[in-house]
């Protein structure tokens, strides 16, 4: 066997490496958004609890909230959790004052108590996904309701409350 014949092969077999490498990723996308920086500081808009799974959701309740509960209450083993909700500051224009978002990192939604964070962050006035660990591992290939487009659908899905993908009401 010659030594070319080695190097071709050795070249097609990287080739197929990379092609397995590259689709796959395609098929476990993960988060859109960025990690943000700095997020902790971000000041608290709202806070809030999903609650457990074993408690009856409330048809009282807006369904946007219900359907909310619905999706997340698999957290923390079914024991749900705690959130805050805090928006840039940096973002203050659009969020406060219906002008247009930053290309940045735009609000968290902090679960307290798995220590992890959806994010939303604005490109070019609109919004897309991701959601991550607190210390930074991407989340948004971990389970179909962290994926983005779960996110998408219900904060698009919902326009009218969540004005440019952004839900918390301003107070
Ligand atoms: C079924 C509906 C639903 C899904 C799915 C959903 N959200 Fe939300 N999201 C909400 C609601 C409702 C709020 C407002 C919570 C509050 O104000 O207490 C919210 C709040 C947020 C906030 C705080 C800023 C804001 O928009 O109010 C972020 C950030 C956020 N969601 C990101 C995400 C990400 C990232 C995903 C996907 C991993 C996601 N959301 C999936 C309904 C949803």
């Amino acid at each position: 066997m010659s030594i070319v014949f080695k190097i071709t092969n050795l070249a097609l077999m990287l080739g197929a490496f990379v092609i397995i490498t590259l689709s796959s990723a395609a098929y476990a996308e993960g988060s859109n958004a960025t990690m943000p920086e700095g997020w902790e500081e971000w000041p608290i808009i709202s806070s809030g609890a999903i609650p457990s799974n074993d408690k009856p959701i409330s048809e009282d309740l807006p369904s946007i909230v219900q359907e909310t509960f619905k999706m997340y209450n698999w957290v923390n083993e079914g024991h749900g959790t705690a959130y805050n909700v805090r928006v840039n500051p940096a973002q203050d224009a659009g969020y406060k004052n219906g002008g247009e978002y930053e290309d940045i990192s735009t609000a968290v939604l902090e679960l307290t108590d798995i220590g992890v964070i959806l994010v939303t962050e604005h490109l070019m006035d609109e919004p897309v996904y991701g959601a991550y660990t607190i210390d930074g591992k991407d989340m948004g290939a971990a389970h179909p309701s962290l994926a983005p487009e779960a996110c998408l659908n219900c904060h698009s899905g919902y326009a009218e409350i969540c004005v440019k993908g952004v839900c918390t009401s301003k107070k």
